[in-house]
Formats: C-alpha cells, structure tokens, sequence
C-alpha cells in the first residue's frame, strides 16, 4: 500500500509500499520516529483516509471497493478510533461525547448516555460525565477519548498515542483495557506509540521507517502486568 499526500506542488510519499496483517486475539503495536507514517497507516486501516494505491481488508471487507456512505456505516459499526488530537467535540459534555458512536449507530439518547456513564466510569471519569473538554485536563480529555473509541465495543480498535497525556498509573489502567479487547478472539487493538511503559503490553512490536516496516518483533507479556490492578487516577 502506498500513500502520497500532495498539496498544489509538493508532494510527501508518507507510505513507501507497506503491507501489513494484524491478528485478532492480540495487541500490535506501531512504534517509529516522529513523521514516518504512523497516523497514516492506521487512518488507513480505520477507513479514515484512502490509500494512493493498494488495498485494506478489515475482517474481509475491502473498504476500498467501498462507497462513501458504505464506509461511513462500516467504520460506525466495526471501527474505533482514538485520535492522536483527541478531537472531542468542544460543545458537547464527556458523556456526550462518549456516547456519540452509538447515537449513530441507533442507540436511543437515554440508553447511549446510560452505557456511556459505565465506560467513562471505567477510564476513571465518573465524576465528570458533565464536564465539558474546556473544563477538563489533557489526561481527562485523552480518557473521555478512549471511552468514545471503546464504547461500541468495536471489532477492531485503533488508538494513536493513547496514554500521551496520562501518568504512570493511568496509563497502566489503560493499557490493560485496551489489551483485555484485544485478547477477545474476534476482536483486533492497534497502538500506535512512542511511550515505552506501553512496550511490555504487546505481543507485537511493528516498527516502521521513512514509510516502511523497518522491523517487527513478537514477545510474551507478563501475565503479572495483566494482573496488577492500578486505579485510573489523575492526569
Ligand atoms: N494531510 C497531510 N498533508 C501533507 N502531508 C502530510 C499530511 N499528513 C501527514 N503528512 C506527512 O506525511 C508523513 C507521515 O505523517 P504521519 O502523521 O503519518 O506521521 P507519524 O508517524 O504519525 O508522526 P508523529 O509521531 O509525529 O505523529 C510526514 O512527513 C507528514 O508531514
Ligand atoms: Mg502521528
């Protein structure tokens, strides 16, 4: 797969020919410097961005083959994404903002809130389903972020820099919840991340380069790390 950004005359080949293949039931990681192509690649993956050339299959569904609309419902569906940004949406409360995937994916508003509530209270959040992001810090709104991209309990969850902006404990926290989706049989985590506390989680490590995959290395994760329980607590 390729990816060539281009605006007016210049041109940045952000993915240089890449195929990748992510196994359910474990947690990848996507490490590498600053620039080479990270957020891109799981834009990609999320159905977010197209590729220039190449093709995506998400659980057998070639999103390339499909429509706007088509991969606008998939992604509802099947797809999370944490956002590197956070990009909550500024007028709308956490619960709110958690419980916007599932408004569009039907849910009626009391019954979205109400599922919402439970997952902000997982991230460490139920006292601020009222909060606005203004009125939270950047580890609240990194938290509200991941309760929005878990709460539809999608197939495959693609988070970028998920505990960029938490502490030690909380990032701990996180990282167990994003590993207990990934360890169901049916479902895929992608981390993209430069933070090394997150390392010991994966049971993949896929580094890329320049907007190639550089290297790849797979470890077993201790069942202790799984285990110790840390409360989210501030950030
Ligand atoms: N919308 C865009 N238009 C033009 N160039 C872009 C765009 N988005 C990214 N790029 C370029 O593509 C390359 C890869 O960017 P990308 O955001 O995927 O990197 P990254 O690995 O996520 O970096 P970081 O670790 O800093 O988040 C970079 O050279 C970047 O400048
Ligand atoms: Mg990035």
């Amino acid at each position: 797969m390729t990816k060539e950004y281009s605006s007016g005359p210049s041109r940045v080949l952000a993915l240089r020919g890449i195929e990748v293949e992510i196994q359910p039931g474990e947690l990848t990681l996507l490490v590498g410097p600053s620039g080479c192509g990270k957020t891109t690649l799981i834009s990609i993956m999320a159905g977010t961005l197209n590729p220039t050339a190449g093709q995506v299959s998400v659980f057998g569904t070639e999103l390339t083959q499909l429509s706007k609309k088509e991969v606008t419902d998939f992604r509802a569906k099947n797809i999370g994404f944490v956002f590197q940004q956070f990009n909550l949406l500024p007028s709308l409360t956490a619960a709110e903002n958690v419980s916007v995937p599932l408004v569009i994916n039907g849910w009626s508003k009391a019954a979205a809130i109400e599922k919402s509530a439970a997952v902000l209270k997982a991230v460490g959040l139920g006292d601020r389903l009222h909060s606005l992001p203004s009125q939270m810090s950047g580890g609240q709104q990194q938290r509200v972020a991941i309760a929005r991209g878990l709460v539809h309990e999608p197939r495959l969850l693609v988070c970028d820099e998920p505990t960029s902006a938490v502490d030690a404990a909380s990032g701990h926290a996180i990282m167990q919840l994003i590993r207990s989706v990934a360890m169901q049989p049916n479902r895929v985590a992608l981390v993209v991340t430069h933070d090394p506390r997150v390392f010991d989680f994966a049971d993949r490590i896929i580094t890329l380069e320049d907007g190639r995959v550089q290297g790849e290395k797979r470890q077993s994760v201790d069942p202790q790390l799984l285990q110790t329980k840390h409360e989210v607590v501030h950030a």
